[in-house]
């Protein structure tokens, strides 16, 4: 599929997106291929909705009309109906938990396995090989810099259901001098079609991978999309369908962000083996949609050494408990249910926010003791709650502290542009909108106290 069809189809979905109008004219063909894309992913959510024995879900609420019966909460007083949220250092048995070990061995894996049954999905046990092909090695200068840039296809081996190919795009740049393998930061990458602008232009000034490269670090993208469409109709294809042979999800079937974050795995897979690369000093960055898959890929991956988590809002660090921005009903809707379990739905009809039985800030909890950056924009980025998003991380922080290390240090929401870096989770709120570029100069500042 073309670049043009892989973000028209991410964009077309969606069902706040201001995106849509920034894309070109589209083609006939194109205008088939988002309504073939429409009516599968409506009957795949459908077919859900019956395993699951739903017959009504409450709607999700709508973040472009503020007039709009429906309209999102921007009213802090009404904006926590459920403040008590499930304990962190407390067994499903009723028992505290007091020792490192007993996180580790006991209530880690409590969570783990919530996570995995209701909101993210189980990742299936035996998942293929990868078989990584290093496609060019070329000389490029970024900023100023002399830099190798590498591009590389990962070959997911298809042998047990030849029907679905699956390849895996990776780029990867590190400066061309260096003497030893270095640091690496990878992002989650958009895929945007010629003559696309961002509706909400970024700040300019250099970019994420020259400032790391002008660091004597590394930058790779990684492109989601290529091994795992982001949309229902896609779930019988990719990694998930591969896994499944073209049959649909189970209930507690990995997701399209589980997957996501398996593919950022295997990338990982691929630095080990890159004298490049120092593979211990990987960190993973995404914004938005793949803010969460960041996280989630943080939270389960313990070789990541250090995440940017950007907006990643709801399904991401934002507790689903807060009504504030997106919610729990529009994850749950045709839209967006593909990036969770089938499971997450029953919270949208007939369960409620309040009978999750884990939230975000347990999601955040499973990456200590490692350092977790949090950001946010400002007005612009009202959808993404960058105070459930920092509620979360505060309450996060017992289990960073039961380990030995520093949550936030604070309860209180800071003023935007207040960096909180001095402890191992972090946090800020750029004054700009929804796009990632303003926090990445305190992000590096971050990750450098563990990178010396
Ligand atoms: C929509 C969606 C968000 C998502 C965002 C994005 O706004 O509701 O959950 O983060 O798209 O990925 O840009």
């Amino acid at each position: 599929m073309s670049a043009f069809n892989h973000i028209l189809l991410g964009c077309l979905l969606l069902s706040s997106s201001s995106l849509l109008a920034q894309m070109p004219a589209r083609t006939p063909e194109q205008d088939s291929l988002i309504a073939r894309t429409q009516r599968k992913t409506r009957a795949d959510h459908q077919h859900m909705l019956d395993q699951l024995g739903i017959k009504e879900l409450r709607p999700g609420v709508n973040g472009s009309n503020p007039q709009a019966p429906n309209a999102a909460n921007y009213d802090e007083t009404k904006a926590n109906p459920f403040p008590k949220l499930p304990e962190n250092l407390t067994l499903k048995n009723g028992q505290k938990v007091k020792t490192a070990k007993d996180w580790w061995n006991r209530r880690r894996p409590e969570i783990v396995e919530e996570f995995d049954r209701e909101i993210y999905g189980r990742m299936p046990a035996n998942t293929p090989k990868v078989q990584w092909e290093v496609v060019s090695v070329s000389d490029t200068v970024i900023g100023a810099v002399p830099t190798k840039m590498k591009k590389l296809v990962g070959h997911v081996d298809n042998s047990s259901y030849p029907d679905i190919k699956v390849d895996i795009q990776l780029s990867l740049l590190t400066p061309a001098q260096a003497t030893q393998p270095v640091p690496v930061m990878m992002e989650f990458g958009f895929v945007f079609p010629p003559g696309f602008r961002m509706p909400a232009q970024a700040p300019t000034g250099p970019g994420w991978q020259q400032q790391l490269l002008e660091k004597g670090w590394g930058a790779a993208v990684l492109l989601p999309t290529s091994f795992q469409a982001d949309n229902g109709a896609g779930l019988t294809e990719g990694i998930i369908g591969l896994m499944n042979k073209g049959q649909r999800r189970k209930p507690d079937d990995w997701g399209t962000l589980r997957a996501w974050a398996w593919g950022a795995s295997r990338a990982l897979d691929y630095f080990e083996t890159d004298k490049d690369v120092n593979a211990k000093k990987v960190g993973i960055e995404g914004h938005s949609r793949f803010g969460k898959a960041a996280l989630v890929a943080m939270a389960y991956e313990p070789r990541f050494a250090v995440a940017y988590i950007s907006s990643s809002g709801e399904g991401g660090a934002k507790l689903h408990r807060r009504n504030w921005g997106e919610v729990v009903e529009n994850v749950a809707a045709a839209s967006e249910y593909h990036w969770m379990a089938g499971n997450f739905i029953k919270y949208a009809g007939p369960l409620g926010w309040n009978d999750l039985p884990v939230d975000s800030h347990q999601l955040i909890a499973l990456c200590a003791p490692r350092p977790v950056f949090i950001g946010n924009g400002d007005k612009g980025d009202a959808w993404a709650d960058a105070r459930g998003m920092f509620m979360a991380a505060a309450a996060a922080g017992n289990v960073y502290e039961l380990l030995g290390k520093k949550g936030l240090g604070t309860q209180e929401l800071p003023v935007v542009e207040t960096e909180l870096i001095n402890g191992d989770l972090a946090f800020r709120q750029h004054a700009g909108g929804h796009y990632p570029g303003p926090n990445w100069p305190t992000f590096i500042r971050f990750a450098e106290r563990y990178f010396k």
